[in-house]
Parts: C-alpha cells; sequence; structure tokens
C-alpha cells in the first residue's frame, strides 16, 4: 500500500445546495477519528486557486448538520484548467491554466487528498487532478439530480418537498380565483425537480425539458378541465423546458461562468399564452433559489452522511480517483471522470410519467 492519506483538504464547488454541510461534518468527524487532519478550501476551486485554506477541527463542524448553505463557500465560476481572468484590450475575455497553482497551494499546505463535493461542472474540475495522479474522491450535490452515474443526488429531495409545498400552497389560491397557475422550478436541462414535484402535488400539467410540449396540448386540458367543472389548473414547469420546435428561455448569460447559461422565463409565456388562448386568467410563480436555500430535509441529511462515510471509507482503502454514487438503493463509486460534463436526465419510460398520465397528469403531448 501507498503512505497514507495524513491531511485532506475539502471543497464544496458550484451552486450550492442543503446537505453540503452534513458532507462536510461527516468527512471531517470521520477523519479526525482516524488521525487524519481537515482542512477547508474556501470557494471551491476558487479558494485553491488563491490559497484560503483554514484547518478544520471538531468545533468548526459542531451544529452544522442542519445548516443549509456551505460553511467554506462555494463558488461557480472557478474551472481551474480555463479561469476568465479579466479581459483583454478589445474587451475579450481571457482564459488561463490555473491547475499549477492550485498544486502549489495542496504542495505547500501539506494537503494529499482531495474530497470535492460538486456536480457536473466540479467533477470536470477535479478529473485534470485525477489524470496527474493526485488523490481525490468525489461526492455528488446538485438540486437538479442530474449528476450522471447517481440516481440520487442529496440537495434534491430538499428541493423538491419545497417546490410540493409551493405548489400545494398556490393550488388553494388558483381553486378560488378559478385561476391556472404556472410554476417554474429549476432543474437546468433535467426535469426531476418538475416531475417529482408534480406528482407529488397532483399538478395537472408537468412540463419538463425531456419532453418539448404543445402549447395547443396544454391550452386543450386547461379547457377541458374548465367544461368538466374544474375551474383551475396547476401547471409545474420545469426552467427548462421549452415548445416543440422552439427553445429554452434564457435568462442570462454569464461568460465568466463555465456553463453560462442561467434558464428562466418559461413560466411566464406559458402562463401569458394559456390566458390568451382558453381566457382562462393565469398567474405564474418563479421559485427560484428559494429552492436551494434552507435547512435540508431528512433524507437530504442521512444521504449526505452516508456518501461522507463513504467517501473516507474510499480514502482509507486507498481508492482515489472515485466518485461516490447512489446506485440501486445502495452507495458504490464510478470512476470520477465518468460523470464530468454528462448529464441524467429523465427517460421517456420512467415510472413517474407513467403513473403521472395514470392519474390524468398532461405532458403537453396530448390534452
Ligand atoms: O444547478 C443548480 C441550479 O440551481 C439550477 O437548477 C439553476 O438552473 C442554476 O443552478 C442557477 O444558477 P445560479 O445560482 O448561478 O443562478
Amino acid at each position: 500500500m501507498n503512505r497514507p492519506t495524513r491531511r485532506i483538504g475539502v471543497l464544496t464547488g458550484g451552486g450550492d445546495c442543503p446537505g453540503l454541510n452534513a458532507v462536510i461534518r461527516a468527512v471531517t468527524k470521520d477523519a479526525l477519528h482516524h488521525g487524519i487532519e481537515v482542512f477547508g478550501i474556501e470557494d471551491g476551486f476558487l479558494g485553491l486557486i488563491e490559497d484560503r485554506v483554514r484547518p478544520l477541527d471538531d468545533l468548526a463542524v459542531s451544529n452544522i448538520l442542519t445548516q443549509g448553505g456551505t460553511i467554506l463557500g462555494s463558488s461557480n465560476r472557478a474551472n481551474t484548467s480555463r479561469m476568465s481572468v479579466g479581459t483583454d484590450a478589445k474587451g475579450n475575455i481571457v482564459y488561463k491554466d490555473l491547475t499549477e497553482a492550485c498544486v502549489i497551494t495542496l504542495e505547500t499546505r501539506g494537503i494529499d487528498t482531495l474530497v470535492v463535493i460538486g456536480g457536473d461542472g466540479t467533477m470536470s474540475c477535479a478529473a485534470p487532478f485525477v489524470q496527474r495522479g493526485i488523490r481525490v474522491v468525489g461526492v455528488p450535490k446538485t438540486i437538479d439530480n442530474d449528476l450522471w452515474g447517481s440516481e440520487l443526488t442529496f440537495g434534491h429531495m430538499t428541493a423538491v418537498e419545497i417546490a410540493t409545498e409551493a405548489l400545494d400552497r398556490v393550488h388553494t389560491t388558483a381553486a378560488s380565483h378559478h385561476r391556472a397557475l404556472v410554476v417554474e422550478v429549476m432543474g437546468r436541462n433535467a426535469g426531476w425537480i418538475a416531475l417529482s414535484a408534480g406528482v407529488a402535488s397532483g399538478s395537472d400539467v408537468i412540463l419538463i425539458p425531456e419532453k418539448p410540449f404543445d402549447l395547443d396540448a396544454v391550452c386543450e386540458h386547461v379547457a377541458i378541465r374548465s367544461t368538466k367543472g374544474k375551474r383551475f389548473t396547476i401547471v409545474c414547469c420545469a426552467e427548462g423546458a421549452y415548445q416543440m420546435g422552439g427553445e429554452q428561455i434564457v435568462d442570462r448569460t454569464d461568460p465568466t461562468s463555465p456553463d453560462p447559461i442561467r434558464l428562466g422565463g418559461i413560466a411566464r409565456w406559458v402562463s401569458g399564452r394559456i390566458e390568451d388562448c382558453t381566457g382562462v386568467e393565469s398567474r405564474h410563480v418563479v421559485l427560484g433559489h428559494v429552492q436551494r436555500g434552507g435547512t435540508p430535509c431528512a433524507t437530504d441529511r442521512v444521504l449526505a452522511t452516508l456518501f461522507g462515510d463513504a467517501s473516507m471509507d474510499r480514502i482509507l482503502n486507498q481508492r482515489y480517483g472515485r466518485l461516490v454514487v447512489w446506485q440501486h438503493g445502495a452507495i458504490t463509486d464510478i470512476p470520477l471522470q465518468d460523470a464530468a460534463d454528462k448529464q441524467r436526465l429523465v427517460k421517456p419510460d420512467d415510472p413517474m410519467i407513467a403513473a403521472a398520465r395514470s392519474v390524468g397528469t398532461c405532458f403537453g403531448d396530448e390534452p
């Protein structure tokens, strides 16, 4: 066996989500128990580039299990091998490979193993470090649940709970005012949040990016409900959903971010079209970052703790370059590089789609 790990560096990269602190806590407590030191790297890979690192002891991770966000901070702008570092005279963004700066931080701090908690973008950042022979173990997070190789990521179930509660709340006001209410949930190109929250709330229409919708079918569904005396409609709409033959609606682009597209605006558009086409008064709600904030639900706390423990198990057994994942109801691991730059999307034969259809939910492909 090689020299065992003596000092771990832990970082949280990309968009935050509930449960990150639960992983930091699990990793730190387990590592300290095994006599391994832990250093927290601030703001994801940015802290590694800028040498912003601090020791984590038992007290530092005490009482954080239930805390949302991340005590280490995060950044979704840090792409170590192609980091935007400013603009040239013509105003073009200048990119630089800053991997070497990260390696120097690791060496000067004596960090011999990295625990990288993040989504596909963070794993893409971590992959070159694995290729250089640096010891890395990945832990999957994202509210979107779209990380390739893991059937569940922590943060997702909390987002689904928040979205479901919001949908339940608009349900009552939609019924009182005989309106259509279109709720936009996050998820990027994946419809997992919309599908789960849509089914859980009994939404009448669910629109997901994996199934481009026909607006006429949606409007017909709203109209048919009215003829049956159901004078309101709840539409659960993923931010990435789009009309057949159309395109996703982009709210903003951030060229300094490795993933520059920020989706948003589809709920407003669908709501307007429903009102125009059916005469049913319509409103829209964009849930946005509410879905990423606050305390993690119990499932996410458990999953995050399991993932933290599993990552330490990989480190103690010197199984580096692995990403711990959830598959078939258990924790396992896959090569970390496998999850880089890939997405796990909803498949047409997902059982949730069939179950929703069986209770009359419209997916915008037929009324
Ligand atoms: O990936 C998580 C996520 O919340 C997506 O669902 C959403 O599209 C995106 O991040 C929002 O990014 P930002 O926090 O940069 O606005």
